[in-house]
């Protein structure tokens, strides 16, 4: 099938380099968001997305004249909907007394509401946003027939997952294999032809709903290993082992692959995708749940082993936090549970300063920042590391001597040395081992 032009709803990390990225291959594409603020961005020169590579990409594309942006839709051969879908802040479900996150799905409704006035025959829709399984058939199908065409007659539907990596979006989206879902085998096609304008990985073609378990799938496998591996910290503890070593030792299995335990899941993919299967079936997914439940008790395990070190009471404890962000090296704080941590500590009487490598704000997400090391450490009891920052994991415990007061300090991400920070003088206490196994 034939593309020369698409419109992308919905201008974020997703939609911005996949339009940029059409617009390169020679395709006319106009690039829709509902947030007056991003276009205006965009149209001024500027861009809201902090990705490498993604400014050049969109100035190049916007400098060919083959990205417009604009607030509303417009005809074109393709649409692709790259738009939000978090989960409800202030509505949750619950089955068997057990509750249950559930996915705003409004964004999605509004976006494909929108292109029904521009859908014309032979159109190919495509969504891409993370979605509760049967998405595409019982959602985004009848609003688009609402045009009084008919999907999989008239027009083409497809469902397509995105599965890059924040920090490596560009060369990800080109080189990772690409699922599309048709609702029928000539929407796949269509689905197909399209990408292949960019695609350089492998184009796998299924039905609509695989490819929506295929993305949710993926996300919810990561989050029970880590539900796993926070499990089996907390069994070190009680056992008086060092789960590090443990994990180590049980990954030279040739068929063992432990990830590590921390003090959470976050971000807006692995910690939300798996509430989408618990909503759309809670009867046959207690595993999934339970090991959201574990991973969103994580913090207030974290919380309770700081507390504890302060013989439970934390009033006027001067505590620092180190990084902030839901995952290394990057700067991206949603869902994150280092912030969790952090505030559950000044909840209770703390006086909690983070620093944050990646953020130099004075309040980050509600957290009182340094914006340097220095500054952060220089009245502190203790050093909560919370985020395997590269430049947090590199800390010389010698030259912190200097800096700070504080003699106690706790990693709960496995990233300092035991042998060192304790030669230096540091009582070291790590996630996961055993009193008899902290050095002090
Ligand atoms: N960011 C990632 O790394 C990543 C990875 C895989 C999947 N996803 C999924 O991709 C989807 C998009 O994520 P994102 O990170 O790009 O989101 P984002 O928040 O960065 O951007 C989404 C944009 O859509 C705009 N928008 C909202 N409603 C709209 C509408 N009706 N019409 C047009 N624009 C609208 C918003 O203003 C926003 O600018 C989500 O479902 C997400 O789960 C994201």
């Amino acid at each position: 099938m034939q593309f020369n032009k698409v419109c992308i709803l919905g201008l974020g990390y997703i939609g911005l380099p996949t339009a940029s990225i059409f617009a390169s291959c020679g395709l006319d594409v106009m690039g829709v968001d509902t947030n007056p603020d991003v276009i205006s961005i965009l149209r001024n020169g500027g861009i809201h997305i902090s990705e490498p590579g993604l400014r050049d990409l969109v100035h190049k594309a916007v400098d060919s004249g083959r990205l417009r942006v604009s607030g509303t839709p417009e005809a074109a051969d393709a649409f692709i909907i790259a738009v939000p879908t978090p989960f409800l802040e202030d509505n949750q479900g619950s089955y068997k007394g057990q509750s249950y996150r559930l996915a705003d799905m409004r964004a999605v409704k509004s976006a494909a509401e929108s292109i029904v006035p521009h859908l014309r025959k032979d159109n190919l829709v495509v969504l891409e946003s993370t979605s509760p399984p049967q998405t595409t058939l019982n959602l985004v199908q009848p609003i688009l027939e609402k045009s009084g065409l008919k999907a999989g007659t008239d027009f083409y539907l497809a469902y397509s997952p995105e599965r890059v990596l924040p920090g490596q979006i560009i060369r990800e989206l080109t080189e990772n294999a690409r699922v599309i879902g048709g609702i029928d085998k000539r929407s796949a096609e269509a689905g197909r032809d399209l990408y292949a304008h960019f695609v350089k990985g492998e184009i796998v073609m299924t039905d609509a709903t695989t490819a929506e378990m295929v993305k949710l799938m993926e996300n919810t496998y990561r989050d029970i290993n880590i539900a796993i591996a926070n499990s089996f910290s907390k069994l070190a503890v009680r056992f008086g082992i060092d789960i590090w070593e443990a994990i180590r030792i049980a990954n030279r299995h040739p068929r063992v692959k432990i990830l590590n335990p921390g003090p959470g899941v976050g971000g807006h993919c692995i910690s939300v995708d798996p509430w989408f299967f618990v909503e759309a079936a809670p009867d046959l997914t207690e595993l999934i749940s339970a090991a959201r439940q574990v991973n969103d008790q994580q913090p207030h395990f974290v919380f309770n082993l700081v507390k504890q070190l302060f013989s439970n009471d934390l009033t006027g404890k001067n505590i620092v936090a180190l990084g902030l962000a839901f995952k290394p090296d990057v700067d991206d704080l949603r869902e994150s549970p280092a912030i969790e941590v952090a505030k559950l500590l000044s909840k209770d009487g703390a006086i909690v300063r983070a620093y944050e490598p990646n953020k130099n704000d004075a309040h980050v997400a509600g957290v009182i920042s340094a914006p340097t090391l220095e500054e952060a450490v220089k009245d502190a009891e203790l050093l909560l590391l919370l985020v395997g920052h590269r430049e947090l994991k590199e800390l010389d415990p010698t030259k912190l001597l200097d800096l700070t007061p504080a003699r106690l300090a706790v990693d709960t991400v496995g990233g300092w040395d035991r042998q060192s920070w304790s030669e230096a003088g540091f009582k070291l206490i790590r996630l996961g081992v055993g009193n008899s196994h902290q050095i002090k």
